[in-house]
C-alpha cells in the first residue's frame, strides 16, 4: 500500500490484450498521480500483488482460469484495505451478483475515460482518509462493513446500459415489496411538491430521475439489510425516519436555494445516508453502541463515540460511502454534518446537510430516544457561510413539515 502523498498505485486486470492497451493509452496522462500495473490475468495480478500490494484493482470478470469473481475474494482476503472495482461487459446478472459482495465499485464497459477516471479519483480519495490515524486503527477491528446491496448493483447495471428505462428500473423496485412502499411514500411526501399522488414505481422514477432513485435504493436497502441484535428496534426505527426526513429537509432546502440538479440529488442521498455510521458501529461493537446510545442522553452521540474509538459515524459513514465510490460532495457531506473542516471552504451540499440535520433535530419528534438534539452552532454556520440563511431554511421546512402532517 502506497503511503498518502505518494503515487496511488492501481492494478488493471484484463484478459484481453486489446483492453489492456486501451486503458493504458487512455490513463496514460494519469502517469505522474497514478503508478499503473497491466496483468493479463487473475493470477498474474496476484503475482504482483505478492510483491508489493496495491491501493486499487481494476477487473475484468470473465476470464480464463481464475474468474473475476474468485480473483476479488481472493484481494479482498489477501489485501482488504485495496479498493477492488468491476469493469465489466458483463450481461450475466447471475456472475455479476457473484462478485457483489467483493467488489466495491462496478463500472459496465464499454467505459468513457471520464467516468473510469472518476471512479478511480473517487476510490483512491479514501487513501487521503487513510491517512487519517485513528480511522486507520479502528479499520482492522471492523468484521463487517455493509456490502451494496445487490439490488442496488442491478439497478446500477440497467442505468449504465446504453438503452436504460426508467420501466426496467422501476420493474426492477417493484419486485421489492416494502422497497417500493418506502419510495412510493417519499414521492408523495410534501417535499417533492407533486400535483397528485403517484402510485406506479416506474412513474415515480421518471420524475425522480436516477440519481435519486439511486440515493434512494441505496439507503433503504442499507437499513433493511441490518440486524438489529442487542440495539433495540426502536432505535432502528427512529433513526430511518430522522435519516428520511433529513434527506427530504436538505433537498428542500437545496432546491430553495436554486442549487443545480446534480447538488440536490447529493443534498438528498447525504440527508438519507448521514447517520449511516452509526449503523456501522451497531452492527461491530454491539455492546459498545448499545453503552454509547444510552450516555448519548445528556451529551451528542458523535463526542462519545470519538472520546471511544477516535472516530464517530460522522467519519465512519463517509469511509463506507467513499468505498462505495459515492461522490465526494456526498462523503464530504456526511464526514462534515457534525463539524466543519478544519481548513478549506466546504461545497455547498455540506453547509445544507448540516443545517438539515440539526433543523430535523430542533422540528421533528425527538432523535434517538435519549439523544439531546444538535445544536445549530453559530460558529459552525458561519464557517460553512449559512449563518444568513438558517432562518429562511427552518421556515422552509417547517412549512413542509406541517404540510407533510396534513398529507399524511
Ligand atoms: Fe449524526
Ligand atoms: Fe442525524
Amino acid at each position: 500500500m502506497s503511503e498518502p502523498g505518494s503515487r496511488a498505485t492501481v492494478l488493471f486486470v484484463d484478459d484481453e490484450p486489446l483492453v489492456l492497451q486501451g486503458l493504458q493509452r487512455m490513463l496514460r496522462p494519469e502517469r505522474d498521480r497514478w503508478d499503473m500495473h497491466f496483468a493479463a490475468s487473475a493470477e498474474e495480478a496476484l503475482r504482483l500483488m505478492a510483491e508489493s500490494p496495491f491501493d486499487a484493482v481494476v477487473s475484468d470478470l470473465r476470464m480464463p482460469g481464475m474468474d473475476g469473481a474468485e480473483f476479488l475474494a481472493c484481494v479482498m482476503e489477501r489485501s482488504p484495505q485495496t479498493v477492488r472495482i468491476v469493469l465489466s461487459g458483463e450481461m450475466d446478472r447471475g456472475l455479476i451478483f457473484k462478485t457483489v459482495q467483493c467488489a466495491h465499485q462496478y463500472l459496465a464497459k464499454p467505459c468513457q475515460p471520464d467516468a473510469l477516471k472518476s471512479a478511480l479519483e473517487r476510490a483512491l480519495a479514501l487513501r487521503r482518509m487513510m491517512g487519517d490515524r485513528r480511522l486507520k486503527s479502528l479499520l482492522p477491528q471492523l468484521s463487517s462493513l455493509p456490502s451494496l446491496p445487490a439490488l442496488y448493483f442491478e439497478i446500477l447495471s440497467e442505468i449504465q446500459a446504453p438503452n436504460a428505462s426508467f420501466k426496467r428500473v422501476g420493474e426492477l423496485i417493484a419486485r421489492d415489496v416494502s422497497l417500493s412502499a418506502k419510495m412510493l411514500q417519499i414521492v408523495n411526501s410534501a417535499f417533492f411538491g407533486l400535483p397528485r399522488r403517484i402510485a406506479d414505481i416506474a412513474e415515480a422514477v421518471s420524475l425522480l430521475g436516477f440519481d435519486t432513485v439511486k440515493g434512494l435504493v441505496l439507503s433503504v436497502k442499507v437499513f433493511s439489510q441490518f440486524e438489529v441484535g442487542r440495539i433495540p428496534a426502536r432505535w432502528l426505527e427512529e433513526l430511518w425516519r430522522h435519516s428520511s426526513q433529513v434527506g427530504l429537509f436538505a433537498r428542500g432546502i437545496a432546491l430553495s436555494e436554486k442549487l443545480p440538479r446534480r447538488s440536490l440529488d447529493e443534498a438528498f442521498t447525504a440527508g438519507l445516508l448521514h447517520d449511516v455510521g452509526k449503523l456501522i458501529f451497531a452492527q461491530n461493537f454491539p455492546d459498545a453502541a448499545v453503552e454509547m446510545i444510552a450516555s448519548a442522553a445528556t451529551r451528542p452521540l458523535w463526542e462519545v463515540e470519538s472520546e471511544r474509538f477516535g472516530v464517530s459515524h460522522a467519519e465512519l459513514g463517509a469511509y463506507l460511502l467513499s468505498l462505495w465510490g459515492i461522490g465526494e460532495e456526498v462523503v464530504a457531506a456526511l464526514a462534515h454534518h457534525h463539524r466543519p473542516p478544519e481548513a478549506g471552504t466546504p461545497g455547498r451540499v455540506v453547509g445544507v446537510v448540516y443545517a438539515a440535520n440539526a433543523l430535523e433535530h430542533r422540528l421533528g419528534p425527538g432523535d434517538a430516544p435519549g439523544a439531546p438534539a444538535a445544536a445549530l452552532g453559530l460558529e459552525v454556520c458561519r464557517r460553512l457561510n449559512i449563518a444568513g440563511r438558517i432562518s429562511a431554511w427552518e421556515a422552509i421546512c417547517r412549512k413542509l413539515s406541517a404540510e407533510e402532517r396534513l398529507h399524511a
